[in-house]
C-alpha cells in the first residue's frame, strides 16, 4: 500500500525510518513538509493537493497535531476514500464523533492507536478485548512527561523545574508542556480510551482533570513517610448509571504496579468482565515508539484488521459517582476545610471519602486565594 505523511517532524520521521527499513509492505510515496529537505525533492511536497488528488495513495498518515490544519487534512482525505492513520490525540478526541462517522460513510478506516499511549498497543488491545468481554474500568499512567517528573523528584530528588527540563530535552514534552503538567493531554487520552470503551463519543470537558504543576518536594517526603508513591493517574469506571472518568495525581501503595512504572513509561490497564485486569507497559513517547504504533496501525489497515467502532452516542462523565479519600496541602486552612478530615503536622489534611466532582470543584474554589495548593487522590 502506498502512504502519505503528514509531517515530518519527530512522529512523521520515525515512521518514515520504520517504513523504509520493513522493505516491503507499505511505501512511503509522498511527505508533507513545511519546507523541502535537500535530497528528498522526490517525495517531499509542501502543497497537500500533490497528495489529495493522488489515487495510488491509499493510506495518509497525520503526524502534524494540534487541530488546524489537521482537521481540514484528515476530513479531505476520508472523504476522497484514503485510509487514515492519525497520532494527534487533540484532534481524535475533540471529532471523534465527526470523524469516525465520515470514515464510516466512505468506507475507510480511520485508526489512531498510537494518539494514546505512544507506543502501547493500548487502544488495539481495548478494541480487542471488547470483542468479546464488558469493559468495566480503564486507568493508568498515560503522560510520559509527568511520570519522568514524577520518577525523577521521587527517586533522584531533582526539584520540579529541573526534572521538567530533562523531560523536554529528551523530547517527551508538548511544544507547550502545559498540557503534560496540568494533565490536559491525559485527559485526552482518557476521553479517546473511554470513547472507545464504551462506545460512544465521551466529551473532553467532562473529564475532570488536575496535574501536578504545584507539587513540591515537601509533597513528595510526606508521601514517602506514607508508604506511598504518586502517579498522575487516568480513571474510568463503569456505574449503574454511567461512567466516571477523571485525571489525577494518585497516592498509590508500594506493591501497586504503577508504583514500580519508572522514567517516561506509561502503563494502561482495563478491567474487563471475563479477562480480568490486563496491563500494557512500554514507552508512551518518542519517535521509534509512536512511530511503530502509527506504522502499525497501517498494518492493521492492510489486512482488514478489527478497528474502532462508530460512537453510538454522546456521553458525559459523571464524576459525583466516584469517591475516595483525599491528600489536600492548602495554606487556605478555613475550619470547613478541617471538618474534612484529619489535619497532619499542620501541614496537610487527609480528607473523609469525598465525590471526585466534589474534590475538583473544591480545588477550583481553593486556587482562587492559594493558586498553588495541590491534591492527590488515595485509592
Ligand atoms: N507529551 C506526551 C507525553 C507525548 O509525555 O506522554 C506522548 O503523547
Amino acid at each position: 500500500m502506498k502512504v502519505a505523511l503528514l509531517g515530518y517532524g519527530n512522529v512523521g520521521g520515525g515512521a518514515y525510518d520504520i517504513i523504509c527499513e520493513m522493505k516491503g509492505g507499505l511505501a512511503v510515496k509522498r511527505i508533507l513538509a513545511r519546507s523541502i529537505r535537500p535530497g528528498m525533492e522526490a517525495v517531499m511536497t509542501t502543497d497537500f493537493k500533490d497528495i489529495l488528488n493522488d489515487q495510488e495513495i491509499d493510506i495518509v498518515a497525520e503526524t502534524i497535531g494540534g487541530l488546524h490544519p489537521a482537521y481540514e487534512y484528515v476530513t479531505e482525505a476520508l472523504k476522497a476514500k484514503k485510509h487514515v492513520v492519525s497520532a494527534n490525540k487533540q484532534l481524535i478526541c475533540r471529532y471523534y464523533s465527526e470523524l469516525m462517522a465520515l470514515a464510516g460513510e466512505n468506507g475507510v478506516q480511520l485508526r489512531f492507536t498510537s494518539s494514546a499511549g505512544g507506543g502501547v498497543p493500548w487502544l488495539f488491545n481495548l478494541i480487542r478485548a471488547k470483542r468479546c468481554d464488558e469493559i468495566t474500568e480503564i486507568s493508568g499512567i498515560m503522560n510520559g512527561t509527568t511520570n519522568f517528573i514524577l520518577y525523577s523528584m521521587t527517586e533522584k530528588g531533582l526539584p520540579f523545574g529541573a526534572a521538567l527540563s530533562e523531560a523536554q530535552r529528551l523530547g517527551y514534552a508538548e511544544a507547550d508542556p502545559s498540557a503534560d503538567i496540568d494533565g490536559n493531554d491525559a485527559q485526552r487520552k482518557c476521553a479517546i480510551s473511554a470513547s472507545v470503551a464504551f462506545e460512544g463519543a465521551v466529551a473532553e470537558d467532562s473529564v475532570d482533570v488536575f496535574g501536578i504543576r504545584h507539587i513540591t518536594d515537601k509533597d513528595i517526603r510526606a508521601f514517602k513517610k506514607m508508604g506511598r508513591v504518586c502517579k498522575l493517574m487516568v480513571k474510568v469506571k463503569k456505574h449503574k448509571d454511567g461512567i466516571s472518568a477523571y485525571v489525577e495525581p494518585a497516592l498509590l501503595p508500594l506493591s501497586a504496579p504503577e508504583s514500580s512504572v519508572t522514567m517516561n513509561f506509561n502503563m494502561t490497564t482495563l478491567v474487563g468482565k471475563n479477562i480480568g485486569r490486563l496491563s500494557l507497559m512500554g514507552q508512551g513517547a518518542g519517535k521509534y515508539p509512536t512511530g511503530s504504533s502509527l506504522v502499525q496501525d497501517m498494518l492493521d489497515i492492510k489486512c482488514n484488521a478489527i478497528g474502532p467502532w462508530a460512537p453510538k452516542k454522546a456521553i458525559r462523565a459523571d464524576n459525583s459517582l466516584e469517591r475516595h479519600s483525599y491528600y489536600l496541602r492548602t495554606s487556605a486552612i478555613t475550619a470547613e476545610l478541617r471538618q474534612l478530615g484529619q489535619m497532619v503536622n499542620g501541614e496537610y489534611i487527609i480528607t473523609e471519602p469525598l465525590t471526585v466532582s466534589e474534590m475538583h470543584a473544591m480545588a477550583k474554589r481553593l486556587q482562587k486565594s492559594d493558586p498553588d495548593m495541590f491534591f492527590a487522590g488515595i485509592e
